[in-house]
């Protein structure tokens, strides 16, 4: 089995403990990137711990926790009961905009020794960041308390913790997931594909809207400077000269508007320009609608696997050949999806293990 503990039970969350079990009673790998990582399968992920700060989860079964306001993940699996949500440390991840929906509990904040210790208690192997964009103070005592408790870390969200080579004992992955086929990964094929057939990238935009609490709390710029970093580098690293491509502002990645009523579902709008054969212009759009929560955790159920494996194989720190698949900002970005592939395979490969199916193989 692989003990994970969560930070944030949000929609994210309540997707993925419900996936966990949905695969497991499906006896079908459907759907899934890869149905096994060395031994392990998605069905081996047990969530043993979880934490928050809103008075609406803190102290209430993580079963009922991932449906309480204002979480709007549909009910589609049944999570048995056995992990109470334990009261976090707020800090920085309740925006003063977001205080109506994160509304914190009056229960006393642990330390991060008492944090670590718990996570011990728990036997927590693999520990996701779940917290809201923007969380950069809260992002780090989190990650330092994994660290203390020897556990690896998932980092989901976009604050540079692996990519910044984060100093512990256990793997650490990062950061930003780069959901199954969200607009990252289908912008960056596009991209790939203009350099792959010889013409140039003149400009591209990526615009998204959605209507849940992690859209909403987007709302604050100030918070946002490191999604758009993020989501940018993520298109603009498939090009020849990146920095060039960003310096020029050719590429606008990033979230774009709240519109309560999409709730979990990401419209995102993708537009490309390319300079062509003897200067003729290419211009592509592309409208993608995607449960932005499931693309989220097809990928959470690989990157925890690939964490345990390099856990059993006594890694540390920032694994990048472990990150840049799974994630928009990793320790070493690759340039397209192929080499991004090509790298965890290898990777594991060198710890005598391997991922199946293999998807860089000819159909
Ligand atoms: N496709 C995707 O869904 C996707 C892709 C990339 C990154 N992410 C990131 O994953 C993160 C989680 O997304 P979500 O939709 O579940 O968010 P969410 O807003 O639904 O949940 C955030 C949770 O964090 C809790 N929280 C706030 N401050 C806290 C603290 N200090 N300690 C503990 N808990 C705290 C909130 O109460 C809430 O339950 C977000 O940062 C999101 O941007 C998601």
């Amino acid at each position: 089995m692989i003990n994970v503990g969560i930070v944030g039970v949000g929609n994210v969350a309540a997707m993925l403990v419900q996936s966990v079990e949905y695969y497991r009673s499906l006896g079908s790998s459907e759907g899934l990137i890869h149905e096994k990582i060395g031994k392990y399968e998605v069905a081996h992920i047990r969530f043993v711990y979880a934490v928050d700060v809103s008075r609406e989860k803190v102290g209430r079964d993580l079963s009922e926790a991932i449906f309480a306001f204002p979480n709007s993940v549909r009910k589609f699996a049944p999570v048995a009961r056995g992990v109470t949500v334990r009261m976090g440390k707020v800090l920085d991840g309740v925006a003063p905009h977001m205080v109506e929906d994160f509304r914190p509990a009056r229960a006393e904040e642990p330390t991060l020794s008492q944090l670590a210790r718990e996570m011990q208690d728990a036997g927590v192997e693999v520990l996701l960041n779940l917290l809201p964009v923007g969380s950069e103070e809260a992002s780090r005592f989190y990650a330092a308390a994994a660290a203390q408790a020897g556990a690896a870390l998932v980092n989901a969200i976009p604050v540079f913790i692996a990519s910044k080579g984060f100093p512990s004992p256990a793997p650490v992955l990062g950061d930003d997931i780069k959901g199954q086929l969200g607009a990252t990964a289908v912008h960056r094929a596009l991209a790939s594909l203009v350099r792959w057939r010889g013409a140039r990238l003149l400009e591209t935009y990526q615009l998204n809207v959605g209507g849940n609490t992690d859209f909403k709390n987007m709302l604050a710029w100030e918070r946002l400077a490191s999604k758009k970093e993020s989501k940018t580098m993520a298109v603009a690293s498939t090009q020849e000269r990146p920095e060039e491509v960003v310096r020029e502002e050719r590429v606008y990645a990033g979230p774009s508007g709240y519109v309560p009523f999409l709730g979990n579902t990401k419209v995102s709008h993708i537009y490309l320009k390319a300079l062509a054969f003897a200067g003729s212009e290419v211009e592509v759009e592309v409208r993608l609608k995607v449960d932005d929560k499931a693309m989220a955790s097809a990928v959470l159920v690989d990157a925890i696997r690939v964490a345990k494996v390099a856990m059993d194989h006594g890694l540390r720190g920032s694994l990048d050949w472990a990150s840049a698949f799974y994630f928009k900002h990793p320790p070493r970005q690759a340039r397209s999806e192929m080499e991004a592939l090509r790298m965890l395979y290898a990777g594991l490969e060198r710890l005598g293990e391997r991922a199946e199916p293999r998807l860089d193989e000819p159909f």
